[in-house]
């Protein structure tokens, strides 16, 4: 069975409340439901993880390979601009993935211009709210030929 994984980052558990007018209204839990619906429609297994902590967030991708995942998609909130430890851990694991921003990264202050994941991500998605997410899973049922 084709396995996803999908992460968040940091503050990301506040999705719905926190600056809706960047990040939208739709709260994590609706963004996972949706791409649980999809996924259970295409028979696929995902599986979601949200953490404000690297150390966690780490461990996590250290535990796909474990667990046969074969694909993830993964907003790394704040620490896309920070994170080498994170990026190293999925160089580590070798996993295909793609980085989701709800906002455009790229029109926002100049420290969130740099990604420390793009290079290695398969794409990057920014600047299309919750939608973004749909459209990875899609990109992922297209890459995996499901
Ligand atoms: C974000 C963009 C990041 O710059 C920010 O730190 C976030 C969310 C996004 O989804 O637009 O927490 O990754």
């Amino acid at each position: 069975m084709i396995k996803i994984a999908v992460m968040h980052g940091p503050n990301l558990n506040l999705l719905g409340t926190r600056e809706p007018a960047l990040y939208g209204a739709q709260t994590l839990d609706d963004i996972n439901g949706s791409l649980a619906q999809r996924a259970v429609q295409k028979g696929v297994d995902i599986d979601f993880f949200q953490s404000n902590a690297e150390v966690e967030l780490i461990h996590y991708l250290h535990a796909q390979p474990e667990r046969g995942t074969h694909f993830l998609i993964f907003n790394p909130a704040a620490f896309t601009h920070t994170s080498v430890a994170l990026r190293d851990a999925l160089l580590a694991i070798q996993l295909p993935f793609i980085e989701v921003h709800l906002s455009n990264i790229y029109k926002r202050e100049a420290f969130r211009q740099h990604s420390y994941f793009r290079d290695i991500a398969v794409g990057v998605i920014s600047g299309l709210g919750a939608v973004g997410y749909d459209l990875a899973l899609q990109a992922a049922f297209h890459y995996l030929e499901v």
